[in-house]
């Protein structure tokens, strides 16, 4: 099995903070950061646009075997599809809607998988995602799995959407968390679930800096992430 060096995997479920701790552990290092979620999402707006049925199954993965999706920027924020530039399309209400679907159907998953391999081979990344450490990248050196209460999760989640000028009932943003929570770690293929040799980080009590140095401190003594 390929052994990847100096990658670290961040796996959790939504609103546990892996992005914005991800992207800062990643400049700490001077390492690349991709956000496995973003690819998922890239093929669900590629899909929508093409007019391909949600439950097409072959046809979705056929669509993501022809249409590799491009990260061009080191953070992760640029990405490419079918010859799109969708880095800020990825967050619209049609593709939130649909993308734990199309990340169901497995011939997608296998598509993604090869990918982020292949992104992952030269080493030097912090990568995110939901079945990193047990599927995409089972031996890399440090793997997390983030994790904090549903509540505190759920917090974030409405202090951002309030931030964005969006004012929702806590009560509904919580029992969404709880709804994702479920469809992610239950879905037949590659569940949401910490891989057994990963490590568990309890965010709820943590700032971003506290969770980045205690990963930097881990890194440090496995003495496999250095920075470049
Ligand atoms: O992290 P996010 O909300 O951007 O993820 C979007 C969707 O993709 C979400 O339904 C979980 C799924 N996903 C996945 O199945 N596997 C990954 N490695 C990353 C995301």
């Amino acid at each position: 099995m390929t052994s990847y060096r100096n990658v670290i995997t961040i796996d959790g479920p939504v609103a546990a903070g892996k992005t914005v701790v991800g992207r800062t552990l990643a400049r700490h290092l001077g390492f690349d950061y991709l956000d496995t979620g973003n690819m998922y999402r890239a093929i669900t707006w590629l899909a929508i646009r093409s007019n391909i049925p949600i439950g097409d199954a072959a046809a979705l993965e056929e669509l993501a075997l022809e249409n590799p999706v491009r990260i061009t920027s080191p953070q992760g924020d640029e990405v490419e599809v079918g010859g799109h530039r969708v880095g800020t399309c990825l967050r619209t209400p049609e593709v939130n809607s649909q993308v734990s679907l199309v990340s169901q159907v497995s011939g997608v998953r296998r598509a993604m998988v090869d990918q982020q391999r292949a992104l992952a081979a030269n080493g030097n990344m912090v990568m995110v995602g939901r079945d990193i450490g047990t599927v995409v990248l089972p031996s890399s050196e440090l793997k997390i799995y983030l994790t904090a209460s549903a509540n505190n999760r759920a917090r974030r989640r409405w202090q951002e959407l309030q931030d964005r000028g969006q004012d929702r009932d806590f009560n509904l943003v919580l029992e969404e968390t709880q709804e994702r929570d479920r469809l992610d770690s239950q879905r037949q293929d590659s569940p949401l679930k910490p891989a057994e040799d990963s490590w568990m980080v309890d965010s709820s009590d943590l700032t971003v800096d506290q969770v980045v140095e205690l990963i930097l401190s881990r890194a440090n003594c496995l003495g496999g992430a250095t920075p470049r």
